[in-house]
């Protein structure tokens, strides 16, 4: 068997155990279903990028849609042809195996799904292939461009003590956990704070990240920044909401653990480009605590 390019390992080759496990996801199998049931009307044209099971394809063809089912991974090309067939749907959708980065839809389309998604849009290549897609599209079609699942991503980070011990093994590294407020290994010192969002359809960013000033609101030691993605997969503007997935929050250690009072500032930047490895954000993460205010203020005081 071919050995996987580089460009493969990195972020864009899901082993296709993966992929089932991905269908074993509830919370994230209902939120597209529900989306893609929200936007689909029969007969439209839908495009699926990086279709990987088909299981997207397969929502909207499910509503009706003519689909096209682009994945560059032969072997996911081979089983979503299963898949479809199976499923009774093939007749509904139109697979291509392809670099979604160059492909290009031979009629203009209503929809495109597409589900890249890491945590900090980090790792996967969403950006780069809305980003390509959507100049290829205008190149070739120059009418308005199709709604996008999902719609934008919202990204947010905040401080927090972190359990890094593993029945006695101290091993701090970064940690995935389901996204939910509630872990018994996280204490969060302060609201998330959203660094940056990503509209698909608008004039997607080169660069993401953050630098700025955060209070903390209890005790503790900082040793961690986690990361929170919100994708809004579909707004349902008649009903005043929207349908949203998050990808798995994201802890990622500090070099060294700062202790932290309530009401003191820290200072945090970081940056990094859409689809980076986690090395990456790592590398420029710098967090310092500021001077307090009341400390700052006694030493003015006694200067005077
Ligand atoms: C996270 S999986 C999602 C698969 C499927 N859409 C789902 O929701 O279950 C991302 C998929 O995109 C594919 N992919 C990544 N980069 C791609 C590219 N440049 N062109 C086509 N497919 C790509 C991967 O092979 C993988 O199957």
């Amino acid at each position: 068997m071919n050995q996987p390019t580089n460009e493969e390992m990195l972020g864009q080759f899901i082993p296709l155990h993966y992929h089932y496990d991905m269908l074993r996801d509830g919370y994230r199998m209902e939120t597209f279903r529900l989306a893609i049931e929200s936007m689909v009307t029969p007969g439209i044209q839908v495009v699926d990028l990086g279709g990987g099971t088909g299981v997207l394809s397969f929502f909207a063809a499910k509503q009706g849609a003519n689909v096209t089912y682009v994945e560059r991974n032969p072997q996911l090309v081979e089983v979503a042809r299963k898949l479809f067939k199976l499923n009774g749907v093939e007749d509904r959708i139109q697979v291509v195996q392809a670099d979604a980065k160059d492909f290009v839809p031979e009629c203009p389309v209503e929809l495109v799904t597409c589900e890249m998604l890491h945590v900090g849009l980090l790792r996967e290549k969403q950006v780069e292939v809305i980003a390509a897609f959507k100049q290829n599209y205008l190149q070739k079609h120059n009418t308005k461009l199709p709604r996008f699942i999902p719609e934008a991503s919202l990204l947010a980070c905040q401080p927090v003590t972190q359990e890094y011990e593993f029945e006695g093994f101290l091993a701090p590294g970064p940690i995935f956990q389901r996204p939910a407020n509630e872990h018994d290994e996280t204490i969060c010192l302060s609201e998330p704070v959203v660094y940056d969002t990503v509209w698909y359809d608008k004039q997607l960013p080169n660069r993401l990240g953050w630098e700025g000033t955060m209070t903390i609101e209890q005790d503790g030691s900082l040793n961690g920044i986690r990361f929170v993605t919100k994708n809004v997969l579909s707004f349902l503007l008649q009903e005043h909401r929207a349908i949203e997935w998050h990808n798995q929050f994201m802890v990622m250690p500090l070099d060294l653990p700062i202790p932290v009072k309530k009401g003191q500032q820290i200072r945090l930047a970081f940056n990094y480009q859409p689809g980076d490895e986690l090395p990456v954000l790592d590398s420029s993460l710098q967090v310092e605590l500021l001077a307090d205010a009341d400390s700052a203020q006694k030493q003015s005081t006694s200067a005077a």
